[in-house]
């Protein structure tokens, strides 16, 4: 049986190509890159990040951090696919206590730039740089630096014009990489952050123990002035932050800051939580604005579900659900006492209301493309 001539023969992919395709599921666009330079100085226990993007992060995107830094072998062997300091083992998967764990993120941005890697550990003189070429290492040499470490990354998507080709002006590249950074900040008050984009300050935030120092810088502090503090422990869950009184609400789509363990997540569950917990007190058609971070054991939570780690799996979710609705519930009630109008809703609403945009927790599947927060992309389940 010969082959028409359209029929091509299945090979395995050249190496450089495959690292392209795999960085499509991690580094979808600047903001991206972003979010995992930043999450990885996060990871290297940073006091302060310094972020600086040009044209959107389109031109530059630099990430300087004053944390652990890394070893001349380390800063080498991290640029290999599937190297990573924070997972050894499956079982560690399991319990995920880090913002990365997939050794993914270098090599995926540096196969699709110029970048440029920089950094010292504390018990080393001097510190090491490499500079990568569309992920070819150029040049490695000894640089003097202080401890931490600086990425650069330039011209993004240089070597695959089909990719940045789907870029955004610089304006719309430029709103993803604020809002990337703004949870990233909610998430770490107590890290300082600098950002500079096209070279204009956009934040200096200082660090605090204040949560609500943080949402007024980032938020507004009329937005800040409306919410009340929560704190509640629930079940498994233990919930800190501030929740919009009913009188601070927005139209559009839904923006809850919710993290779980200090990771921003969008989950379906949670958002879901959150409207019911709400419900009865603002009008159907709006949005409360809340800051919530959730601590529960990591053995609870299954990040290694999506590329970007924004969409989590809950063990025992009915059981989260309930905690955050009621604790939520509670918070808002003790925090903020309403007048005895008829707006509580029971503590166990009927089933049947559940709002199409937010499926009851036992109705839960993973969200298809329309459920991705940054963008059209492919929703795989595992990177
Ligand atoms: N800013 C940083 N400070 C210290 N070490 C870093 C930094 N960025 C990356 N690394 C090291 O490089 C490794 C690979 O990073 P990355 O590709 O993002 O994978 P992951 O974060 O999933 O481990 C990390 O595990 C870490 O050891
Ligand atoms: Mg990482």
């Amino acid at each position: 049986m010969s082959d028409s001539p359209a029929r091509r023969p299945v090979r395995l992919l050249p190496e450089e190509v495959a690292n392209q395709i795999a960085a499509g599921e991690v580094v979808e666009r600047p903001a991206s890159v972003l979010k995992e330079l930043v999450e990885n100085a996060l990871d290297a226990e940073a006091r302060r990040v310094e972020i600086e993007t040009l044209a959107g992060g389109r031109r530059l995107i630099r990430v300087v951090d004053d944390g652990l830094g890394m070893s001349p072998d380390d800063l080498l062997l991290a640029l290999e696919r599937h190297a990573t300091s924070k997972v050894s083992t499956a079982d560690d998967l399991a319990g995920v206590h880090t913002l990365g764990f997939r050794g993914e993120a270098l090599p995926s941005i540096a196969a699709v730039s110029r970048l440029r890697l920089r950094s010292r550990a504390a018990d080393f003189e001097a510190g090491s740089e490499v500079y990568l070429v569309g992920g070819v290492v150029r040049k490695v040499k000894e640089v003097g630096c202080p401890v931490g470490t600086l990425v650069e990354v330039r011209d993004l998507f240089f070597n695959t014009p089909a990719r940045r080709k789907f870029l955004k002006s610089a304006a719309t590249e430029g709103a993803h990489l604020a809002e990337a950074l703004l949870r990233l900040a909610l998430a770490r008050p107590q890290v300082a952050f600098r950002y500079q984009a096209g070279g204009r300050l956009v934040w200096d935030l200082p660090p605090t123990a204040e949560l609500r120092v943080r949402v007024a810088a980032l938020l507004g502090r009329r937005t800040a002035a409306e919410m009340v503090p929560v704190s509640v422990e629930k079940g498994p869950l233990r919930i800190r932050g501030l929740a919009g009184l009913p009188s601070l609400t927005r139209s559009g789509p839904e923006k809850l800051y919710l993290f779980v363990n200090g990771r921003y997540v969008r989950d379906r569950v949670l958002m879901h939580a959150v409207a019911e917990a709400y419900r009865g007190l603002i009008p159907a058609d709006r949005r409360p604005v809340v800051v919530l971070h959730l601590e529960l054991d990591p053995a609870l939570v299954d990040v290694n579900v999506h590329p970007a780690k924004v969409e989590v799996r809950f063990h025992r979710a009915g059981e989260i659900h309930d905690a955050l609705a009621q604790g939520l519930r509670q918070g808002l009630a003790e925090a903020a006492p309403r007048p005895a109008a008829p707006v509580w809703p029971a503590p166990a609403p009927e089933r049947r209301e559940a709002p199409s945009e937010a499926p009851r927790p036992e109705r839960y599947s993973r969200p298809g493309a329309a459920a991705a927060t940054q963008g059209a992309g492919p929703v795989r389940p595992r990177g």
